[in-house]
């Protein structure tokens, strides 16, 4: 008697046929489909394809890179998985607050546009600027940045303030002289980043760089080539930010902290607050997650200070665990690049909105109605 056909094993073989039939790959609802504008955008993350689609491959490997394998960028996302979540039911969440307050300024969100160096977009930090004025959001313009896009442009484009984020030369006069230039055009903060100065090593920007055939000299003034990382010479301590405290009026936040030595030196020194942060994984190849690296922090900190976050922040969920851990605000860098490098000014709007609107799910779903009301009681450490 001949055998019926295994109904599994017919259904196996019709979806193999199907997955290598040309009719599939062309149909919309394939894994690695590219939006083609921020509208079609389900969450952050799709902006990373459309942004690796609009950029040449040395653009590219600049924005993706981090340092020797990459491995501290997938801790910085993997970190968060630390974590979860305690849901609260039957709570009215009619009303919910998201705002923050940072040195008497008061945000709608606690979401910050972390500051960068290249914008890839000929608008730079002012298309970026014209988003954060419409997503009512706090900016941070990248002192490198500054060179081609002067602060007061950036300010006007804003509509009000932003942050500006220095990376003090070993030549104390120079930067000092800066310092004086930023306080005039009216900025109320200065974020020192001191995470690079001892060197990096930034392979993946290297290894795309080789496949890029353009000469980088047509459009930029001098050689942007990334050479394999060498240790710094620093000159730069202690004694260089009780400097800079005494030479401004501007608050002084220090940005790269990851330890809690260091976090306790930022308040003995004077600082204002600190950003938690190994520059996106572009830093040093710790391994480290900043959501790992935070809670030693907040408990040296003692809450003298406010202590922001970066790192990995994708999600709305991840916003919230880092404020349960005791961060005062959370900044991002890649999604808003990705998004105005693909579709500048609208691109980092829908990055901003999206965020937002996960962020006040989460709060409604673990019944907060305020920030106040998120606290470390608010999630478990996994295994715990
Ligand atoms: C392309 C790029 C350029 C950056 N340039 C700067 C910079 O000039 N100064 C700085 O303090 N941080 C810089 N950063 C780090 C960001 O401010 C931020 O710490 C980091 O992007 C946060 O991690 P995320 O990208 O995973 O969100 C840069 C990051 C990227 C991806």
């Amino acid at each position: 008697m001949s055998k019926l056909p295994d109904p599994d094993q017919t259904r196996r073989s019709f979806l193999k046929f199907l997955a290598g039939s040309p009719l599939f790959a062309a149909m919309p609802f394939q894994d690695d489909y590219v939006i083609k504008n921020p509208a079609e955008a389900i969450n952050v993350l799709e902006f990373e394809a459309a942004a690796r689609k609009a950029l040449p491959p040395a653009h590219w490997g600049y924005l993706s890179t981090g340092t020797d394998d990459d491995a501290t960028i997938r801790a910085n996302r993997e970190g968060f998985s630390h974590y979860q979540l305690r849901t609260r039911r039957l709570v009215n969440t009619t009303n919910i607050d998201m705002s923050v307050d940072l040195f008497g300024t008061k945000w709608e969100t606690p979401i910050v546009l972390a500051p960068s160096g290249t914008l890839f977009h000929p608008e730079g930090a002012t298309a970026v600027a014209r988003a954060a004025q419409t997503q009512k959001t706090l900016q941070i313009l990248g002192g490198v940045q500054e060179q081609t896009h002067h602060i007061d442009e950036v300010m006007k484009a804003r509509g009000g303030p932003v942050w500006y984020q220095l990376y003090a030369s070993q030549n104390m006069d120079m930067t000092l002289q800066t310092v004086k230039r930023i306080e005039s055009a009216g900025c109320p903060v200065l974020v020192w980043t001191v995470d690079i100065l001892g060197g990096r090593n930034l392979e993946t920007a290297q290894r795309l760089r080789r496949l890029d055939t353009r000469q980088c000299m047509s459009c930029h003034d001098r050689d942007p080539q990334v050479r394999p990382g060498q240790a710094g010479r620093n000159t730069l301590t202690w004694d260089t930010l009780r400097r800079l405290k005494d030479a401004t009026r501007m608050k002084v936040l220090v940005k790269g902290i990851e330890s809690p030595e260091d976090a306790d030196l930022c308040v003995q020194s004077g600082a204002d607050g600190v950003i938690v942060s190994n520059h996106g994984g572009r830093s040093t190849e710790s391994g480290r997650a900043t959501i790992d690296s935070l809670p030693e922090v907040i408990q040296v900190v003692r809450n003298r200070i406010p202590v922001l976050v970066d790192g990995g922040f994708r999600r709305g969920t991840d916003v919230f665990k880092a404020l349960a851990l005791g961060a005062r605000a959370i900044c991002i860098g890649r999604p808003y690049m990705w998004g105005v490098a693909a579709f500048g000014t609208p691109g980092v709007e829908t990055v901003l909105a999206i965020l937002r609107r996960e962020f006040n799910l989460v709060m409604a779903q673990c019944g907060k109605h305020s920030i106040a009301e998120i606290t470390p009681a608010s999630i478990v450490h996994a295994g715990r």
